[in-house]
């Protein structure tokens, strides 16, 4: 008798212990909130359309906020929503203090954020610095050589045309869509710079008053309350000085192309990557920071778009001098390193080389897709769905989904006919299909119902997937196993300890089997093993971490693997089949099942 009531008082005993233990580890790990958190990207055009024009709103993506925070995401960014007249889809800004029309105003804007705040979501907001549309009022005023606004914009001559007759464009520059990066302005009789559509002139950084333009466009969108900015094509900012004679240097061939009107033909050395866009970076992030300090509330994150080197995106984290720049310069090494024929350890490559260049207080960050390139379910194949995003989920630092990525969706045929990006406008009807983002830019799916959900109206602005019924979040949230359900037990491992805090190793265990390991001592150990390939894989996980037990715990399966979460398996001896993904979990103690339990009960 009195045996068994010592036994359940000690019981009692062993529970409070463990939930005090418990409470005081969730309280510890409290990194800053940015630096673990699930981001996922919004491209507002596509993610819901609340008033039936076939075109996504505001309002749409404030009725689905309690869908992000459900999922797990932290924080999202949205694609433009400014004023523009949308010919490169809201990247042409006419207006920084606008909302575009079509998308709502400014009430449904400070809706959103107040919506946001209200289910603990972060809102952040594309900063386009590098052009504005040829709408804007600066562009007019500027062709119009208004006091003022004379240097607002990138303006030359161009050089004598030896023929006579209008002068020939300054350079050989070529802008990211194809052909030439001048054009003419009949009005003030000179070139303008574009480095991206007609429609898009670049703006003067060289030129102070721009400089203090922009900042004050961050300035307004704060004190609006948003949390932050993904800054839109960066290396793009500056260009070279003109030489002593008072021209731009021509730029020289890149050798990989014999196609003249591409991008690519050339080697962007002087438009691209200037010394002044690092100083440019740091400077916004001086302008954060102090926001911060004169305001309160939690860190102003930016986050930076650079399709660049490594080397330059060091500098990025923070200068030779200790300067800070973004907080996550965007890491797109999963998006141009790797495709479907990428064998494990070359993702070992990309994810170690990015590894390398994260600064000690720096955090790591992991871009799988967005709205410029295919999605992942095409790039990778939709065998390797699960996959990629357990993989991504699994890595070290801040993760960013783009909208869709979680459910599946794989890109659209878009024809020639209904192509509308400028992209592929612009590279005409031959090579359309390889520049068009239209593809992945499709509305998003949400149920099966005519148009999945996505509007009441009878059109979409583009059409939708045609794999709608069976790729929606409706129908995969019925499932009893589903990409959807797999993202959501990974989101949910990631608010783990040795998730928010574990090393990372990541390994090629063959040549198709990848691991990653994370480990933090004292903690569980988690072992994520992706098999991208078509063979069954026998694999060995004993030297993956220091005294791992002879078996080993499934925690998260992908969606056509054979094991079932909570399963044992020899730690020796794990068999994937092909392109199976899985999350092993190594228990540090005994007791640690019923720790991990209430642990889970606690923190829920
Ligand atoms: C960025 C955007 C892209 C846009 C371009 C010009 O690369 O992601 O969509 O077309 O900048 O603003």
């Amino acid at each position: 008798m009195l045996s068994s009531w010592l036994s359940s008082l000690s019981g009692v005993l062993i529970l409070l212990v463990l939930i005090v233990i418990c409470h005081s580890e969730a309280v510890l790990a409290n990194p800053d909130w940015w630096q673990k958190a699930g981001f996922y990207q919004i491209y507002p055009r596509s993610f819901k359309d609340s008033n039936g024009d076939g075109i996504g709103d505001l309002n749409g993506i404030a009725s689905k906020l309690p869908y992000l925070k459900d999922i797990g995401v932290r924080a999202f960014w949205m694609s433009p929503i400014n004023k523009s007249p949308m010919v490169d889809f809201g990247y042409d800004i006419s207006d920084y203090r606008e909302i575009q029309p079509e998308y709502g105003t400014m009430a449904d804007f400070d809706n959103l954020v107040a919506e946001a705040k209200r289910l603990g979501l972060k809102v952040i907001m594309d900063f386009v610095p590098n052009h504005s549309s040829n709408q804007h009022q600066w562009f007019i005023d500027s062709e119009n050589r208004v006091s003022g606004y004379e240097d607002y914009y990138v303006w030359d001559d161009g050089k004598t045309n030896p023929a006579g007759g209008r002068n020939l464009p300054p350079t050989n520059w070529i802008q990211a869509f194809r052909g030439s990066a001048w054009e003419w302005s009949e009005k003030r009789g000179q070139y303008y710079l574009h480095q991206f559509t007609v429609e898009q002139p670049d703006l003067n950084y060289r030129n102070p008053k721009v400089v203090e333009e922009m900042k004050g466009v961050l300035k307004f969108w704060l004190d609006k309350g948003v949390d932050g900015f993904r800054i839109d094509a960066i290396p793009f900012l500056y260009e070279v000085v003109k030489t002593s004679g008072g021209v731009y240097p021509d730029e020289p061939l890149s050798g990989t192309t014999q196609d003249q009107e591409a991008f690519e033909y050339l080697d962007h050395i002087y438009t691209q990557n200037q010394p002044e866009t690092l100083e440019m970076v740091y400077q916004w992030r001086e302008l954060v920071d102090q926001y911060q300090k004169e305001h309160g509330g939690e860190t102003r994150v930016l986050m930076t778009e650079g399709f660049t080197t490594l080397e330059i995106l060091k500098e990025y984290y923070v200068s030779a001098e200790g300067r800070l720049g973004p907080h996550m310069p965007f890491n797109f090494g999963l998006i141009t390193d790797v495709d479907g024929n990428s064998k494990a350890d070359q993702f070992v490559k990309t994810i170690e080389s990015w590894m390398a260049i994260v600064p000690k207080d720096g955090v790591a960050n992991w871009v799988i897709g967005n709205h410029d390139r295919p999605r992942t379910a095409t790039r990778f194949g939709q065998d390797r769905i699960d996959a990629m995003n357990m993989l991504i989920l699994s890595l070290a630092g801040a993760s960013v989904t783009y909208q869709g990525e979680e459910i599946g969706m794989t890109d659209v045929f878009i024809s020639w006919e209904e192509t509308v990006d400028p992209a592929a406008c612009n590279a005409g009807e031959a090579l359309f299909e390889e520049k068009s983002r239209d593809p992945c830019r499709t509305p998003f799916q949400w149920d099966d119902s005519a148009m999945a959900g996505f509007t009441t109206g009878s059109r979409t602005w583009l059409p939708v997937g045609p794999n709608y019924r069976t790729v929606n979040v409706k129908v995969e949230e019925a499932q009893e196993r589903s990409h959807l359900k797999v993202y959501k037990a990974m989101m949910k491992l990631r608010e783990s300890k040795t998730f928010l805090h574990g090393l990372l190793r990541v390994r090629a265990m063959s040549d198709n089997v990848l691991a990653i390991v994370r480990e933090l001592t004292g903690n569980n150990t988690y072992i994520t093993l992706v098999n991208l390939g078509n063979n069954s894989e026998v694999i060995d996980a004993t030297g993956l971490a220091q005294s791992l037990p002879s078996k080993l715990r499934f925690d998260a399966v992908g969606v056509s693997s054979h094991h079932v979460r909570g399963g044992a398996v020899a730690t020796n001896d794990i068999l994937l089949l092909p392109y199976e993904s899985v999350v092993l979990i190594a228990r540090t103690a005994a007791l640690d099942h019923m720790y991990e339990s209430i642990c889970e009960a606690w923190l829920e």
